[in-house]
C-alpha cells in the first residue's frame, strides 16, 4: 500500500487549484445567477489539457492517469461545478468512450479535437421516459443500409447547446431489447437535429442542460461506435468511468464547502471566541473532514483500479454513492456554520449546497448505484 501522491499528481493538483482560483472563481456567482455557460473558462481548460486528461497524447490528450483526473476534478469542483461537469462529461463519457471503443477514423475525425478541448462533446442516453430505466430507449436509429435515421427526444443533456459532437444512444432492433441498441456519433448541424429548451435548474446553473430533438436525422453507418447492438454496453461501460468523475465532482463540492466553513469558523466570533472553538462547531468540522477523507479514498481507489486495468464498476458506483451523500451532508453543514451569511450568495456555500444535489441524480441516481453495488456483491 502507498497513499502518497507522485510529484506529477501534486503538480496536476496545484495547476488545477490555481486555475480554479484565478479563472473560475471570478464570475462564478454571476454565471450561476444568469445561467451562463463558462465558455471562455472551458476553452482555457482545453488549452491546459483538462478536457482530455486521460487520452493518449497521440490523440491530442494529456496522457495522464485517472488519479490525476480525480485530483483535477476535485479542485475545479471546489469552485465551479458547472465548469467541472462539462469537463467530466467530455473526459470520461465522450473522450474515453471514443478512445476505448471508436475506430481509427472516428478517433482522427472527432477524438483529437475533443481531447484538445477545441470542441466539446455530449453524451445522450436519458430520455423523457427512460432515465434510470435506461434500457427502455424510445429513440430509434432505423437501419437504412448505408446510414441510420434517428428519431426521438433526449432529455437533460449536459453540454446540450455548447457541444459539437453528440454520442446518441438509440434503439435499432427493438425485438432484441438492450442488445439491439446502438451508439451513433451525431454532429451539431446535421439536418433534423434540433437543440431544444434549456433547463432552469436548482444547481449547476452555469451548465447548459438541454433537451434534444431528432427528426429523420441521417447519420452515416461509419458513425456507429462498435458492432451493431453494442450501444447499451458502450453506455454502461462508459458510465462506469463517468461515475468516477462525478464522484470526484461531489468530493470537490464537499471539500470546497468545508474549506470555506473552516476558514469562516476561525474568523467569526460569538460568545467571546472564534466559533471554531465552540465544540458544537468543532465537532461539525471533525465530522465533515472525516467524511470527506473517506470519500476521497473511495474516489482514488476507483481511479487506481481503472488505471490498473482492473474491474472498477463496483468501486466507481461506491465512490459516487458515498461522495454524493457526503456532498449533500457537508454542504448543508457548511451553510449552517455560516449562519445567516451562509444563506446569501456572496459566501458561495449556498451555491455549493444547490450544486451538490445533482451528484445524487446524474450518471445514475444513488438508487441505481445501489443496484450496481448489490448486484456486484450478490453475483
Ligand atoms: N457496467 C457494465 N455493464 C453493465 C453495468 C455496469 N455498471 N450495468 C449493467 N450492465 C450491463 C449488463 O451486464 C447487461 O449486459 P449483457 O446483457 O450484455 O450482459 C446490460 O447492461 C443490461 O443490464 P441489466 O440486465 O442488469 O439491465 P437492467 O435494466 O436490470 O439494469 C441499469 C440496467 C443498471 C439499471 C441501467 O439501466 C443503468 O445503469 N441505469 C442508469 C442510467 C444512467 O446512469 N444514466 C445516466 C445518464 S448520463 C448522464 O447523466 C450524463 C450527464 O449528462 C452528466
Amino acid at each position: 500500500m502507498n497513499f502518497e501522491l507522485t510529484e506529477e499528481h501534486l503538480a496536476v493538483q496545484k495547476a488545477a487549484r490555481e486555475f480554479a482560483q484565478t479563472e473560475l472563481l471570478p464570475g462564478v456567482i454571476d454565471r450561476d445567477e444568469t445561467q451562463t455557460f463558462p465558455t471562455e473558462q472551458v476553452k482555457k481548460m482545453g488549452e491546459l489539457g483538462f478536457m482530455g486528461m486521460m487520452v493518449d497524447q497521440q490523440y491530442g490528450g494529456s496522457g495522464m492517469d485517472a488519479v490525476s483526473y480525480v485530483l483535477a476534478m476535485e479542485e475545479l469542483s471546489k469552485i465551479d461545478a458547472s465548469a467541472s461537469v462539462a469537463m467530466s462529461v467530455n473526459n470520461s463519457l465522450v473522450c474515453w468512450g471514443l478512445e476505448m471503443y471508436g475506430n481509427e477514423a472516428q478517433k482522427q475525425k472527432y477524438l483529437i479535437r475533443l481531447a484538445k478541448g477545441e470542441i466539446i462533446g455530449a453524451f445522450c442516453l436519458s430520455e423523457p421516459e427512460a432515465g434510470s430505466d435506461a434500457t427502455s430507449q424510445q429513440t430509434t436509429a432505423q437501419d437504412m443500409g448505408d446510414h441510420y435515421l434517428i428519431n426521438g427526444t433526449k432529455n437533460w443533456i449536459t453540454n446540450g447547446s455548447s457541444a459539437s459532437v453528440y454520442l446518441v444512444i438509440a434503439q435499432t432492433h427493438p425485438e432484441k431489447k438492450h442488445k439491439g441498441i446502438n451508439c451513433l456519433i451525431v454532429e451539431r448541424g446535421m439536418p433534423g437535429f434540433i437543440v431544444g429548451k434549456k433547463e432552469n435548474k436548482l444547481g449547476i446553473r452555469g451548465s447548459d442542460t438541454h433537451s434534444l430533438m431528432f427528426t429523420d436525422v441521417k447519420v452515416p453507418k461509419e458513425n456507429r461506435i462498435g458492432e451493431d447492438g453494442f450501444g447499451f454496453n458502450f453506455a454502461m461501460n462508459t458510465l462506469n468511468g463517468g461515475r468516477i468523475g462525478i464522484a470526484a465532482q461531489a468530493l470537490g463540492i464537499a471539500s470546497g464547502a468545508y474549506e470555506l466553513a473552516l476558514q469562516y469558523s476561525k474568523e467569526r466570533k460569538a460568545f467571546g471566541k472564534e466559533i471554531s472553538r465552540h465544540q458544537a462547531i468543532a465537532f461539525k468540522l471533525a465530522d465533515m473532514a472525516t467524511k470527506i477523507e473517506a470519500a476521497r479514498l473511495l474516489c482514488l481507489q476507483a481511479a487506481y483500479l481503472k488505471d490498473a486495468h482492473k474491474d472498477f464498476a463496483h468501486a466507481s458506483a461506491m465512490a459516487k454513492l458515498f461522495a454524493s451523500q457526503v456532498a449533500m451532508e457537508v454542504t448543508v453543514e457548511a451553510v449552517q456554520i455560516h449562519g445567516g451569511y451562509g444563506f446569501v450568495k456572496e459566501f458561495h456555500v449556498e451555491r455549493l449546497m444547490r450544486d451538490a444535489k445533482i451528484t445524487q441524480i446524474y450518471e445514475g441516481t444513488s438508487e441505481i448505484q445501489k443496484i450496481v453495488i448489490s448486484r456486484g456483491i450478490l453475483k
